[in-house]
């Protein structure tokens, strides 16, 4: 069997033990001398492991006709390494070609570094580029790290359905599942195509969030969270929006606003310091070749305490700071990007938890204040990033949700399998959710959230 190239890196191997290695050819060199250096990654670590193998090989002409993207099994010694940068090596020998690249030119890995929109149009060669390797690692190491939070803290994972009726947000962005004949469409009487029975003899979208599903299941097993996939119908075209992109969705029985923004805080703490810990190696590379503060201001986020702000006061600091922005700011209004920034990166340079929004701009389960105007939603907003968490304490009175759902045009019906929850036993409780890729791109210093999900799934993107 074979060993994956990180254990002979980190140095879990004995040196002078014979070793197996299987991975894929990142560069070649050979020397006068009759040496041939191959450079074999498997993904598993940032760095390659040099295999150094000698011209009395017997299949040596064979090894120097390798060029990269070529797949190979390597059996050798392992040694520590006379050249800088590496610590371990191999002493091949044999080196077995598995596949050849049929025609390296094209195979465009080695002579040039591709535009990361190149990338996106090349699903074979995206991942073993040294970029997406690295997101590919560190978005794992987030998601482990997430799992890890909440079961040492007792949450109960819970798969929420991908196919629902209900519109969560209520902001009309959902994707339609259908099961009728697309070329014999019922027809309403005036003549419009009839959705009512789309989904076996009901209508049905795909989610937009688990939060509905995750309240039900928190009204008996008190910690729960999602983590799955959900789906916005989004015209928009930012570096910020996918139209699938991954959720991450705790609800808390007995806990209030505050209770959850900590939970916020501590998850985001804990998951940071798991990538500074874990994924060093490509961490190092995004500080080097793509975000400088990329380790810096994740060191930073550890040690500082978040700030908070209510919105009300929030729209005073951006009233009151002299600066210009696109948008004009005046109560009532959901706060854009440029504002939630200026107070993240220039008045608190810190991540801020932003609460209470007036009710008007929020959706309808969000349980309201004292004031009647203001219901108790946060939102966290990191410097670099913006938004990554929405959440809020939920409506548990049922008179007063019915009163909004009334007041929002939103039938009673619809969610009387949400209202019963208020009708048996109802309790204060609270939840959030962290866009995943928004995560992952700013702790990788990515630019655009296209760029950290395997397969990204935007307008007019869905060609693999
Ligand atoms: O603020 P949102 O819409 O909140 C909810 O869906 C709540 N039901 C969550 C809850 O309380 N359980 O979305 C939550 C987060 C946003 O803060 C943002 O990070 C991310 O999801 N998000 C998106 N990420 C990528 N592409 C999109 N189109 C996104 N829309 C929201
Ligand atoms: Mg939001």
């Amino acid at each position: 069997s074979h060993i994956a190239i990180t254990d002979l890196l980190k140095g879990r191997v004995e040196v002078g033990a014979t070793v197996t290695i299987k991975g894929w050819i990142r560069t070649r060199r050979d020397s006068k001398a009759g040496i041939s250096f191959l450079a074999v990654h498997d993904g598993s670590c940032f760095d390659p492991i040099q295999a150094v193998v000698p011209n009395s090989l017997n299949n040596y002409e064979e090894v120097t006709k390798l060029t990269a993207g070529c797949s190979v099994t390597v059996v050798g010694t392992l040694v520590e390494s006379q050249g800088q940068g590496q610590s371990f090596e191999i002493q091949a020998e044999t080196v077995e070609v598995m596949g050849w690249v049929e025609n390296p030119d094209t195979y465009p890995m080695a002579a040039k570094r591709h535009s990361i929109e190149y990338l996106r149009e090349h699903a074979h060669l995206r991942p073993r580029t040294n970029i997406i390797g690295a997101v590919t690692r560190v978005r794992n190491c987030l998601s482990q790290a997430i799992h890890r939070f909440y079961h040492e803290r007792g949450y109960v994972w819970i798969s929420t359905p991908i196919i629902t009726a209900s519109d969560c947000e209520g902001a009309g962005e959902m994707f339609r599942v259908s099961t009728l004949d697309m070329q014999n469409l019922p027809r309403t009487d005036k003549g419009d195509v009839d959705y009512s029975e789309d989904f076996f003899g009901k209508e049905a979208f795909l989610t937009v969030s688990g939060q509905l599903n995750g309240e039900t299941y928190c009204s008996a097993m008190s910690k729960i969270y999602t983590f799955g996939p959900t789906f916005r119908a989004e015209n928009s075209n930012t570096s910020r929006h996918l139209a699938e992109f991954w959720m991450v969705e705790p609800e808390v029985a007995f806990a209030d606003l505050n209770d959850i923004a900590a939970l916020a805080e501590d998850m985001l703490k804990y998951v940071f310091k798991a990538v500074l810990e874990e994924r060093r190696d490509d961490m190092e590379f995004f500080a080097q070749r793509v975000e400088k503060t990329a380790i810096s201001r994740l060191e930073d986020f550890v040690e500082k305490d978040f700030a908070q702000v209510d919105y009300t006061d929030a729209v005073e600091i951006l009233k009151g700071c002299g600066k210009k922005f696109e948008f004009p700011v005046e109560w009532g209004v959901d706060l854009q990007s440029e504002h939630e920034r200026y107070l993240a990166e220039e008045h608190f340079n810190a991540p801020v938890v932003i609460k209470n929004y007036p009710k008007d701009i929020k959706a309808f389960y969000m349980r309201q204040n004292e004031d009647g105007k203001t219901v108790a939603a946060m939102d966290v907003v990191a410097p670099g990033i913006g938004e990554i968490i929405g959440g809020s304490q939920r409506e548990e009175r049922l008179d007063v949700l019915d009163a909004r759902l009334e007041e929002m045009g939103l039938d009673k019906e619809d969610y009387s399998w949400y209202r019963d929850l208020r009708k048996y036993g109802t309790v204060p409780h609270s939840g959030f959710g962290l866009g995943f890729e928004r995560l992952v791109a700013y702790v990788t210093g990515m630019g655009n959230v296209r760029d950290v999900i395997a397969f990204p799934r935007t307008k007019g993107s869905a060609t693999y």
